[in-house]
């Protein structure tokens, strides 16, 4: 089987390394891809975002299975494409991948669905003063989102209404995002603790994979700017138990939604979850967001964990059979601590030469996913504001993020960045 794996980051890494475990698997391409891709695949220099170059590259290499790694390809409906040309490819198409394109239909779906999320109200960039001031006089605190894609940055957690007018203010007004901010999600803040739940998908049937939380502040103890994600572990303590009542409410009703407005969903689909603890012990959860595809870095945490062949999930997932497969996780836990660039997320240096990649490599509990490298005069050097993932497994959380931060101390470069908290979530002991 030759395999196409589109993306550039963390998470297209570690498909690629998971995928290339697989017993039907031949040649695996990654487009583009970044230095450490090149270990498990040959990368091809097309963008991801590229659709007629990547088309015509999968027809050329007569591509048995192409794996889609970031949202911005499936918004533009790179799957639609490929199929149309006879082509497998493992994702959902345009008009199912707007349950991540477009905040507002995720909300209007799962409204339809009778998924439990957040109270809110959509605002459009037509309506009048008036008519806006009436929607914000009904909320205190409210989340302001763009409706389209931001690249993780369309969202304002405002605290109150002054915040909430300069939010809108930002997104219709001064057009931050551009055409992403047509329409403003506004919605009442929620309280607890985020995990994240992914499905394997295949428009009928929907597979739960293990759970996960992501870090997003640059610093320890969630301090400081958002970034694309500091670190990531799996499982999270705080679903556990949950697993049926979260398929039940979310995944079951979305996906015979999605079956009824003729764009069942087929992929991954991946809610970020909103959990609360009641008094009695009882947690409730909402549903904050959906995205369409594995997470970045919450996959480099997942996939070591992933016991069955993720090609062979994939096909099921396309075809249609997923019912029948047999998914299997492995014991135990994983944690991801991302490498980062100096002043990440703001302007940084590239091209700075990375140490120690080997020897972290070493320990056969610890697996090193590049994300922002690339090679240069036979040297990995950096690429990226977030340059690698450290993962480390174990039986336990706590082995786990030791082999982790083991595998973190072998690396070096200069002005390199990392977080000392990844995974203490879920010890217990708070950020
Ligand atoms: P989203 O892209 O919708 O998941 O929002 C990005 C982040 O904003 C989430 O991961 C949360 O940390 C935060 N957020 C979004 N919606 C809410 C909400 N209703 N209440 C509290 N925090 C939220
Ligand atoms: N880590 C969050 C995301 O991939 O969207």
């Amino acid at each position: 089987m030759k395999v196409l794996v589109i993306g550039s980051g963390g998470r297209e890494h570690a498909l690629c390394w998971k995928i290339s475990q697989g017993r039907e698997v031949g040649k695996i391409y990654c487009a583009p891809g970044n230095a450490g891709t090149s270990e498990a695949a040959e990368n091809v220099d097309v963008s991801a975002e590229d659709l007629k170059g990547l088309l015509k590259f999968a027809l050329e290499n007569k591509i048995d299975l192409t794996v889609v790694g970031p949202e911005v390809p499936l918004v533009m409906g790179i799957v639609d494409l490929f199929e149309k040309n006879g082509l497998r490819i493992f994702g959902p198409c345009k008009a199912a991948a707007m349950l991540e394109g477009s905040k507002a239909f995720a909300k209007e779906v799962m409204v339809s669905a009778g998924v439990p999320t957040a109270r809110f109200e959509i605002l459009d960039e037509s309506y009048s003063d008036k008519k806006i001031g009436e929607v914000v006089s009904r909320f205190d605190s409210a989340a302001v989102k763009a409706d389209g894609l931001a690249a993780g940055k369309g969202v304002f957690i405002c605290r109150d209404k002054a915040e909430i007018w300069s939010a809108i203010d930002k997104i219709f007004s001064e057009k931050a995002f551009g055409g992403a901010g047509k329409k403003i999600v506004i919605e009442e803040l929620l309280d607890g603790e985020e995990a994240s739940m992914l499905a394997f998908c295949d428009g009928k049937t929907a597979k739960l994979m293990v759970s996960s939380q992501d870090y997003k502040r640059i610093f320890d103890e969630d301090w400081g700017d958002n970034t694309g994600g500091m670190g990531a572990y799996a499982p999270a303590p705080v679903t556990e138990g949950l697993d049926a009542e979260i398929m039940k409410k979310v995944f079951v009703p979305v996906l015979a939604e999605m079956t009824r407005r003729g764009c069942p969903y087929k992929g991954v689909l991946y809610a970020g979850l909103m959990i609360k603890k009641g008094e009695n012990g009882r947690r409730d959860f909402k549903v904050l967001e959906f995205n369409a595809r594995f997470g970045d870095p919450e996959t480099q945490a997942m996939l070591p964990l992933l016991e069955s062949d993720l090609a062979g999930v994939m096909e099921a997932c396309i075809r249609g059979l997923l019912g029948s497969f047999d998914l299997k996780w492995k014991k135990g836990a994983a944690c991801c601590v991302v490498l980062s660039s100096k002043g990440y997320p703001g302007k940084y240096k590239t091209g700075i030469e990375i140490f120690g990649l080997d020897a972290a490599k070493n320990d056969g509990n610890v697996a090193v996913f590049h994300a922002g490298t690339k090679e240069a005069g036979g040297k990995v050097v950096t690429n990226g504001g977030r340059v690698i993932g450290v993962t480390g497994t174990g039986l336990s959380i706590r082995v786990a993020i030791d082999n982790a931060y083991k595998g973190v101390s072998e690396i070096s470069f200069e002005g390199m960045h990392f977080r000392k908290d990844i995974g203490r979530r879920a010890l217990g002991k708070g950020a």
